[in-house]
């Protein structure tokens, strides 16, 4: 009898979940069970928008149109189910609006299942591929304010100008956390610490899909990528082997993307790189048993650009583009951004035709794809706006939010003399390759790819130089050097001798990927040498700095009276630097990363004790020229009292941190605050600190506030060797500013 209704019971418990599902997703499996083989693959199937536009590919005739031949051999013949990117350059609203409005005409009303397509975009700051949207500061910068908030009030925008285009899946954000300063992506990434980019990350999918079921026509569906440590890599060359132990898979680079999961992250690209000599495209391991297996992610995963072929062609592992499609599809791929031609979709079908791909193995990536397009709300009814429906697109309040994330990125890193704010009537020589560059404050994925082209620029926006000529009457500017090059050096020597303080406003060329991978981390030699020769004129030097990542400037940073990182802080950064300059703003960022002063001397903040534990030798192993966490306020925060509730941490219990900051100043002032912890001894080798939690507070002049943090065993937590997450009884410190206190954790 007892076995009988227990059988009962797991009948009506299977039953049960079977109508969960096929009410879940009724529209799905009808759409599958009607499907074709080659409409399953083209549904995997993402193409590059060149494709299906007049002209050649990457030679597209301008304007860009639609080719109806073209469009219909994408979406009739191989029902291709995504397209993604813009050409080569942003367009305007309407003209978005024409070419995926003719592309869902297409596919909504000539297909025979009548499926839309997913348009994909890079919005990485911004709808940076629609003209006239608000730009952000590039990733790094944001996380710079320790404030996720601003990350995802930006998000917020970004989706909405984004949706206003007709699109509806952003490649955002980027969650790899970028251990190599040398890489061309560190400026899109949140910066060196797993829990800043975890915290950021969480912040930023949040704002871009928002919080109704299915997503409302402002948000759209994110994309956490790359999965996984493609910031790891060993040369600092994009796209190149990363070489890391299970401990270090774990601790450093899952974390940022095992909580994009837990907050509903609905895509993943894959990274292009190879980790331990195995591709990640072609790793199972990644793939399906860690990401789908373990993480439970239940969304679609992408390939990144052509990352198919390049498992032939570049990293060799399989012999031809028919065992790279089957390696990429087993390892366990939704969808390939293909993106230039039909061999991915050909080779697909011939491998399901041939049985060496399961027909039921496509149907669980296209039931993924297919969700998706459910959960955006497309699936049935892809409307395409018009330029009304999106009021406020582009508007001064979205720009708003650009500018207050800017004021709480940028971060002083010297002030020495108090040299800054500068005083009313101080005659300011303006110089330097970013003083007048709006193509600078931005970076790359700025209207083009690179962001280097300047006629895309929005002259409305002020670069840094037009900022202080609008806040100073004593401006004088020449550019003195150019990226690589110095220039007419007399005059622009001259105007310094002249002035009371000189503004060197230094950088680097946007980029990103390939085309920015460089040799050498130093400032480049023309700037370095131009700073030079301004220091010689005696007049204090305020070095600012516009860049995609840290380039040394060890020659020259001791010597200048201050610095300040601008890091790319998008169209409203000329102002906001120039309000800094003045005073008007009171700078409140800190470096999300170490910023190194030497070359071969390259270590993150959380490095292990032995690699400074040279000194009989002399040699000062970690020196960077910046920590992480570094910034400075002109109001001089004072950090006191530093109290936890009890001496002992007892598992499954918490610790109250508290400690009070004060504002002595007369000015408002605001505050990261960061609590590292050192863990005393353990079994694997401990980091000298470990962030463990931010916050940023508020202080009005003359203010004191009380702190408070809480801390569980798991916020102590480091990967063991058995690969899981472990907290080891001990004597562990805390360390907050300047203040330390020490405590013991045990298990009862
Ligand atoms: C980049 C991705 C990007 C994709 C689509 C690739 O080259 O690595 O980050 O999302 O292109 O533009």
């Amino acid at each position: 009898m007892r076995k009988c209704s227990l059988v009962f019971l797991v009948l009506l418990l299977q039953l049960s979940a079977i109508v969960r599902a096929q009410k879940a997703d009724a529209d799905v499996e009808a759409l599958i069970r009607q499907m074709s083989i080659e409409e399953k693959v083209g549904q995997m199937t993402q193409l590059n928008l060149d494709v299906v536009c007049e002209g050649g590919i990457y030679k597209l005739v301008e304007p860009h149109h639609l080719d109806p031949t073209k469009l219909r051999e994408a979406l009739l013949k191989y029902h291709v189910g995504s397209i993604l990117n813009c050409g080569g350059h942003a367009y305007p609203l309407k003209q978005w609006h024409e070419l995926i409005g003719g592309i869902q005409e297409v596919a909504t009303k000539e297909t025979r299942l009548k499926i839309p397509v997913i348009y994909g975009i890079d919005a990485i700051h911004g709808a940076n591929y629609v003209s006239k949207s608000t730009l952000f500061p590039q990733q790094l910068a944001q996380a710079a304010t320790f404030n996720p908030d601003l990350a995802f009030q930006a998000a917020e925008v970004t989706a909405y100008e984004t949706r206003a285009a007709g699109m509806t899946w952003n490649f955002s954000p980027v969650l790899d956390v970028a251990r190599n300063p040398l890489w061309s992506r560190v400026f899109e990434t949140f910066g060196e610490d797993a829990l800043v980019c975890s915290r950021f990350g969480e912040a930023a999918i949040r704002g871009y899909q928002g919080a109704s079921t299915p997503i409302d026509n402002t948000h759209l569906a994110a994309c956490m990528k790359h999965f996984l440590a493609y910031g790891g890599n060993r040369t600092g060359k994009d796209r190149t082997p990363t070489y890391l132990s299970e401990i270090q898979l774990r601790e450093l680079y899952l974390p940022p993307f095992k909580a994009a999961i837990e907050t509903g992250a609905l895509t993943v690209m894959i990274n292009s790189g190879e980790i331990n000599g195995v591709p990640v495209h072609a790793d199972k391991n990644i793939l399906t048993r860690l990401l789908r297996e373990e993480l439970k992610f239940e969304g679609v995963a992408v390939t990144d650009w052509e990352d198919v072929i390049k498992l032939h062609l570049n990293h060799k592992v399989a012999p031809n583009l028919k065992e790279a499609t089957f390696m990429a599809v087993d390892a366990g791929i939704d969808m390939c951004m293909v993106p230039n031609d039909y061999d991915f979709t050909k080779l697909l079908i011939e491998l399901v035709k041939e049985g060496r791909i399961s027909e039921s193995r496509l149907d669980v990536s296209v039931r993924r794809i297919l969700t998706l397009k459910k959960k955006l709300g497309i699936l049935k009814n892809v409307s395409i706006p018009n330029e009304q429906q999106y009021p406020k697109f582009g508007s001064s309040a979205h720009r708003a939010i650009a500018r207050k994330t800017a004021e709480e990125a940028i971060t002083l890193l010297e002030n020495r003399n108090q040299t800054l704010p500068l005083k009313a009537n101080q005659k300011i020589f303006v110089t330097g390759p970013a003083a007048n560059s709006l193509s600078l404050l931005n970076g790359a994925w700025t209207r083009t790819w690179q962001g280097v082209d300047t006629i895309w620029d929005d002259q409305s926006n002020n670069t840094i130089l037009e900022a202080m000529l609008a806040v100073s009457p004593n401006v004088t500017y020449a550019p003195g050097c150019g990226i690589d090059t110095l220039l007419n050096l007399t005059n622009a020597l001259n105007l310094a001798n002249q002035s009371d303080v000189i503004v060197a406003c230094m950088g680097e060329k946007p980029s990103t990927e390939k085309p920015g991978d460089i040799d050498d981390l130093s400032l480049p030699r023309a700037q370095l040498d131009y700073v030079k020769a301004l220091l010689k004129t005696g007049k204090p030097v305020v070095l600012v700095l516009v860049e995609n990542r840290p380039r040394l400037v060890n020659e020259i940073a001791d010597q200048c009276a201050a610095v300040v990182m601008a890091y790319q802080p998008g169209d409203t950064g000329g102002d906001v630097l120039a309000d800094i300059l003045i005073g008007k703003v009171n700078p409140s960022g800190k470096l999300p990363l170490t910023y190194p002063r030497y070359n071969h001397s390259l270590m993150w903040y959380d490095h292990k004790y032995t690699e400074t534990f040279d000194t009989q030798f002399g040699n000062k192993a970690f020196n960077p020229q910046w920590e992480f966490g570094h910034g400075l306020s002109y109001s001089e925060i004072r950090y006191t009292d530093l109290k936890l509730s009890a001496p002992t941490l007892i598992k499954g219990d918490s610790l109250t941190v508290t400690l009070s900051l004060s504002n002595p100043s007369d000015r408002e002032a605001k505050e990261s605050v960061l609590l590292f912890t050192r863990d005393h001894y353990a079994s694997i080798t401990p980091s000298v600190k470990k962030l463990r939690n931010f916050s940023k507070i508020t202080l009005k002049p003359g203010e004191t506030k009380t702190v408070r943090f809480s801390l569980k065993a798991e916020d102590l937590s480091f990967v063991d060797a058995n690969g899981m997450f472990v907290t080891e009884p001990g004597d562990f410190d805390i360390q907050i500013g300047p203040l330390t206190t020490t405590f013991k954790y045990v298990l009862k």
